[in-house]
């Protein structure tokens, strides 16, 4: 017979087209921030907003009953890992944490990373992946059947981290398009930067990288920057950028990514920012940091209601929350 002559089942031309649910994003890995248009980051914003009231109003709800969250960090994390298992909790769902020292589960007896996957994934609906190889995150995925988010691959990207940044500039300063964003300090290796600043391509936003020549921000992502046309300068001095700025974004310089120690000595107090610094920059803009500081921001400064920062950190387990709901199919 003709295949020609055979009748098609369906018109694919006039099926109504598919209404995702979650936005697109249930089953899905979330591995990088280039999955997220300006329509999935609104989607997320909404469903963030609908978890803090949530929150506000009745602590939890059954949302993720049944459902289980696998936590692997092989490094550390205070945020990351506790706002995902806030997130899970406050949505009725159980955790198996393995975040306060891998060594201790068969990862120190010399289990692959696939194996590990294979074998979280016999028990759990969804697994959150900190790793420090670049590229690990999306590994994981390959071999998992459940979806695996990216809770940072070494100096690669933190896509979680870029949706709450974005969320909390939004938040504080109610728009994003118009804003002028300096961002501070390890911009080499802080992969909150990088995951941020790709964020930010989809907006009308002027960007002012502030570093030392040694970590400046990767070339890669500078063209990146470039092919999208935004207003973009470098310096080593924030006192260039802090009288103009709507958003300093401060990051810590990333010891564990150094091999030679002699140049993390050299950098790594270049910067901080004090109640003087302070005094130069607008009444409206705010400090953010994805934290944790060892130094960058003076401690006097917390008390400025311009300092955002722990306000961002709470904003994390809003978005976590939605991702986690979308993810799981329960928009
Ligand atoms: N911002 C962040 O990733 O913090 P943790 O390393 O504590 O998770």
């Amino acid at each position: 017979m003709l295949l020609e002559k055979i009748k098609p089942l369906f018109d694919f031309e006039t099926l109504p087209k598919p209404v995702y649910i979650g936005n697109g994003l249930t089953h899905q890995d979330i591995i990088s921030v280039s999955q997220f248009d300006t329509a999935r980051l609104d989607y997320i914003f909404a469903r963030a907003h609908e978890m803090r009231e949530m929150v506000e109003r009745v602590g939890a709800v059954d949302l993720l009953k049944g459902r289980v969250l696998a936590c692997l960090f092989y490094e550390p994390s205070t945020r990351t890992s506790a706002s995902f298992i806030a997130a899970m909790e406050r949505l009725g769902g159980a955790v198996i944490p393995i975040t306060q020292g891998v060594q201790f589960s068969s990862v120190s007896k010399g289990e692959t990373l696939a194996d590990t996957i294979r074998t979280l994934e016999q028990y759990a609906d969804v697994i959150v992946l900190r790793h420090p190889e670049i590229g690990s995150a999306q590994v994981a995925a390959d071999y998992a059947n459940v979806p695996v988010i990216n809770a940072g691959d070494g100096a690669g990207e933190h896509p979680t981290q870029a949706l709450l940044d974005l969320f909390t500039i939004k938040e504080e300063l109610g728009r994003l398009d118009g804003l002028k964003i300096a961002m501070v300090g390890d911009l080499r290796y802080g992969r909150t930067v990088h995951s941020l600043t790709r964020l930010l391509l989809q907006y009308k936003v002027s960007l002012r990288f502030v570093s030392p020549e040694i970590l400046r921000l990767p070339l890669t992502l500078m063209n990146e920057v470039i092919d999208a046309r935004l207003d973009v300068r470098e310096t080593h001095d924030v006192a260039d950028v802090i009288e103009n700025a709507d958003v300093l974004y401060v990051t810590r310089v990333q010891k564990e990514r150094f091999t030679d120690l002699a140049q993390y000595e050299e950098v790594k107090d270049q910067y901080e920012i004090t109640p003087e610094l302070m005094a130069k920059a607008k009444s409206k803009m705010i400090v953010m940091h994805p934290l944790p500081r060892v130094g960058e921001i003076h401690y006097a400064v917390d008390a400025d209601p311009r300092a955002a920062y722990f306000r961002q950190v709470k904003n994390g387990m809003y978005i976590r929350m939605a991702l986690l709901a979308a993810v799981l199919g329960k928009a």
